[in-house]
């Protein structure tokens, strides 16, 4: 099973076991990962599972499709490294992947 570590905005890391499938938001949300709320569910509508993608896994995690890059426009402090986390989906390639939630969402 793909491990994905879930870092606070202070640095502090929640390691947990994922399953293949699944996105990064449904894991967050099954482990109470604070900081990731996915209020519309997963349909890539409030941008409130906001993640940084940390830089190494970026060529994995791909670029955000037109939808997904129009609704990170509502989110803040975007940077070059952001994904909504409900559109990425884990698999064994996704293995050790850090994510790390934005201040403005804690
Ligand atoms: S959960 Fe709403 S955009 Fe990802």
């Amino acid at each position: 099973m793909p491990t994905i570590t879930y870092i606070d905005h202070d640095g502090t890391e929640r390691p947990i076991e994922a399953k293949n499938g699944e996105t990064v938001m449904e894991t967050a949300i099954k482990n109470s990962v604070p900081g990731i709320d996915a209020d519309c569910g997963g349909a890539c509508a409030c941008a409130t599972c906001h993640v940084y993608v940390e830089e190494s896994f970026m060529d994995k995690v791909g670029q955000p499709e037109e939808m997904e890059q129009s609704m990170l426009d509502f989110a803040e402090n975007v940077q070059a490294n952001s994904r909504l986390s409900c559109q990425i989906q884990i698999s064994d390639e996704l293995d050790g992947l850090r994510v790390t939630t934005p201040e403005s969402q804690h």
